[in-house]
């Protein structure tokens, strides 16, 4: 069944969630959670580090790529979770520059399971307007890996549903590296390289996620608290959300859980709260500074 939208809403939040109330049958446990959200303060881009798949597989005494493989249908439920919500990207850690490091058959494994997940999945992104984008050094994937990936990429290229980044073969020491280096190469090829001034907005803008919103939230399963080397750049102000659940668990529920979590945070960017102030913050300034007579 198709879970797409169809267009011109104008109250297009209430829309997608009513989209995914409908998938839901009243009174379960994912219809309550979806009940709670706020579709009015959802995430526009949700990142995830998908991990766990080894230790999901060690506890059952299987090889790890069993993990790997058991890995792909969370990949399918939160892509389509998050197309339903109304989420406007959502970008997928699912091989990283250091991987290489694991032994061959895992690695090869890996890379049959994107081929299966993309021929598989091709048609029901097509069916629900979602976008395929594949960010990282894409270059250095076996060529049949990279063909299908950018045929998928190129097939999806007009849908204007749900943006899904697959960071692949990615890490994010060196997307800012190519950046700075996309910016210099520009910038010699133009005759301006003694003039350049690098800023914030300009590295921003040669990163590979540049026409993204930054991540609103970061999930990480399984536990650790780390960030290995996932969107450097662009996190610096996102929701960090860590779960001891290994990524094969990864349900519908444990999402809509994190974006609930996520809709109780206090953003403040370096600044005060924007939540209705309490106890003395709620004071004006002139009434603060009364409390603290000048010697
Ligand atoms: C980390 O778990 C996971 C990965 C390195 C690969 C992620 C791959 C998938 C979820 C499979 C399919 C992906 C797509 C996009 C179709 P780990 O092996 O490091 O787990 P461990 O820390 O328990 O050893």
């Amino acid at each position: 069944m198709a879970w797409r939208q169809s267009a011109g809403t104008v109250y297009y939040k209430d829309y997608f969630m009513k989209a995914l109330l409908e998938s839901l049958a009243p009174g379960e446990k994912d219809w309550e959670l979806a009940q709670a959200i706020d579709p009015s303060r959802l995430p526009a881009h949700i990142a995830i580090i998908m991990d766990g798949n080894g230790r999901w597989a060690n506890r059952r005494r299987l090889p790890r790529v069993a993990g790997h493989k058991a890995g792909v249908g969370p990949v399918r439920s939160t892509v389509e979770t998050c197309a339903r919500l109304g989420v406007k990207v959502l970008t997928l850690y699912a091989f990283s520059m250091e991987n290489w490091k694991r032994p061959r058959a895992e690695v090869d494994t890996l890379w049959r399971l994107l081929r299966f997940y993309l021929r598989k999945e091709l048609p029901e992104l097509q069916k629900n307007d979602i976008r395929l984008q594949a960010i990282g050094r894409l270059g250095a994937l076996p060529p049949e890996v990279r063909r299908e990936l950018l045929e998928a990429v190129e097939a999806t290229s007009h849908n204007r549903g749900l943006l899904v980044n697959l960071a692949i073969n990615y890490s994010g020491r060196t997307e800012i590296a190519d950046a700075v280096n996309a910016i210099l190469e520009a910038a010699r090829t133009e005759g301006r390289l003694s003039t350049l001034r690098v800023d914030e907005r300009l590295i921003s803008a040669n990163l590979y996620t540049a026409a993204c919103p930054e991540p609103d939230l970061l999930i990480r399963t399984s536990g650790e608290m780390r960030i290995s080397n996932f969107l450097l750049w662009q996190i610096a102000y996102a929701e960090l959300y860590v779960t001891d659940t290994l990524w094969p668990d990864f349900t519908r529920s444990s999402l809509l859980t994190a974006v609930l979590e996520y809709q109780k945070r206090d953003r403040r960017y370096g600044g005060l709260s924007s939540a209705p102030l309490n106890g003395s913050n709620s004071k004006a300034p002139e009434e603060l500074l009364a409390a603290f007579p000048s010697r």
